[in-house]
């Protein structure tokens, strides 16, 4: 067959994700056929440079990584599959280099989604309501901008409102608080902003009656909803509110986790102990699907109890959780990062990644805030740099076709608001190197001069 016919083929039985199919009347889907590390060829062998790591954040340790694959194959050759009910090896090695990485949690449970990850958090937030408090403390707290998911509960708790509509009605008992832009709400050169932000969530709880209050979940990192690095003191704050009221602290890592911002998880620049976390995305880099859902002792505790209680244990399953590749390819991507030190990568080009953003802002206006940790990065467009009011998402949707037509692929806020679809986002395999770098930010030059 041959590159048309493929992409008949497609145009007939293909559903692409997130996509407008009457756009396939008048322009061909790109098919990718093959990926080094960063880099990636379409079917016409047209070669791309990949700065958002597989379109959505997930191909954390790039392309074609043999240490990975044969890893994987292995494994896969001696034992595929039974259900995580009974044990295997690979779950076992994981959990604990997991767990050596997570000071304060102990337990990992495994699915296949970042979705799914986070619906284990919601039954476990509920479930203990119920063991513990009656069934009152069962409401769980969200945050404007923040994504957990694509199930119609993980949208009842999604601040991205232009991603729900039309999937109602949703799931009782999700409440939303105020998003913690600084730059956004006029903080970013307030002191006291990590503060004034927490506060607005504890107004919420009380609002709300902490006794019926079980979780809050946030992003470490609001991701999709703009790249929003929190202020200095808003995670400790958020912790030590939760704490005060009893409310079980979830940290949705499914962007953050292993790597990304140049630690291990992105709560971990930041004082703070969740007692569950979820993972997703670059857990396994995209080699096998993967997801976690990690406790602390205590909470796991709240589940062990006397056989005889037909309720009183996790009554939860995930098919695929109890694949084997999944831990096999998880184990072997951490054990990756380990011994080529990327971490220390991350950390070193992402500062050069940034240094190369704020010049672009020094030399286009177009560009209001450039903000990010390690190799996660976003830059937003405003039509007033003065009053900060946002550029139209055609224009963000322009940077981002004109780096792709030269060949370098970034990503964008994308119909998750009405009006805040202006930031452009960036987040680079963790191996890439300052030239990587040099090729996206002349490309990023090209695309604003274009504007
Ligand atoms: C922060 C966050 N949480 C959860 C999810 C959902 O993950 P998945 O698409 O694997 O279900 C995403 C996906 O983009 C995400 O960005």
């Amino acid at each position: 067959m041959e590159a048309k016919d493929f992409v008949a083929l497609d145009k007939k039985h293909v559903w692409h994700h997130l996509t407008q199919h009457k756009v396939y009347e008048n322009a061909d889907p790109v098919i990718f056929v093959e990926g080094k590390g960063p880099r990636l060829t379409d079917i016409n062998g047209k070669q791309y440079l990949d700065c958002v790591s597989g379109g959505v954040w997930t191909v954390n340790v790039g392309y074609g990584c043999e240490e990975i694959v044969d890893r994987l194959a292995e494994q896969l050759k001696k034992f595929n599959y039974f259900s995580n009910a009974n044990g295997n090896i690979p779950t076992i090695l994981f959990s604990d280099k997991l767990i050596s990485k997570m000071p304060g949690l102990n337990r990992v449970y495994l699915n296949n989604s970042g979705s799914e990850a986070n619906e284990k958090a919601y039954k476990i937030v509920r479930q203990i309501s119920h063991l513990k408090h009656g069934g009152k403390k069962g409401k769980i707290l969200f945050r404007d901008r923040d994504y957990h998911g694509t199930t119609i509960t993980c949208l009842s708790s999604c601040g991205q409102f232009e991603r729900r509509n039309q999937y109602g009605p949703f799931t009782p008992g999700f409440v939303e608080f105020p998003d913690c832009s600084a730059y956004r709400h006029g903080l970013d050169n307030n002191p006291d902003a990590g503060k004034i932000f927490a506060k607005q969530l504890e107004e919420v709880i009380l609002r709300e009656d902490p006794d019926t209050v079980g979780g809050v979940i946030i992003e470490p990192i609001t991701a999709g909803g703009g790249v929003i690095v929190p202020p200095d003191g808003y995670l400790e704050e958020v912790g030590r509110i939760c704490k005060k009221y009893g409310i079980l602290l979830i940290i949705d890592e499914v962007v953050c986790g292993v790597g990304r911002t140049g630690k291990w998880f992105g709560y971990q620049h930041w004082n703070v102990q969740p007692d569950i976390v979820t993972m997703a995305k670059g857990v396994a880099s995209g080699y096998a699907a993967i997801s976690c859902t990690v406790t602390t002792e205590d909470v796991f505790q709240d589940f062990v109890n006397d056989p005889s209680d037909r309720d009183a244990y996790f009554r939860d399953i995930s098919t695929f959780g109890g694949c084997t590749a999944g831990p096999a390819a998880g184990l072997a991507n951490i054990e990756y990062i380990e011994k080529h030190n990327i971490l220390d990568n991350v950390v070193e080009v992402g500062a050069y990644l940034m240094d190369g953003l704020n010049a672009l802002k020094d030399k286009y206006q177009i560009i209001g805030d450039v903000r990010g940790k390690g190799l996660f990065a976003g830059f937003e467009l405003v039509k007033d740099r003065a009053t900060r009011e946002p550029a139209d998402e055609s224009v963000a949707a322009a940077v981002v076709g004109h780096c792709m037509k030269n060949g370098v692929i970034i990503g964008r806020t994308a119909r998750s608001f009405r009006e805040l679809n202006n930031t452009v986002c960036l987040a680079p395999a963790l191996i890439s190197t300052k030239g990587d770098m040099d090729e996206l930010l002349r490309a990023l030059d090209a695309a604003l001069a274009s504007l």
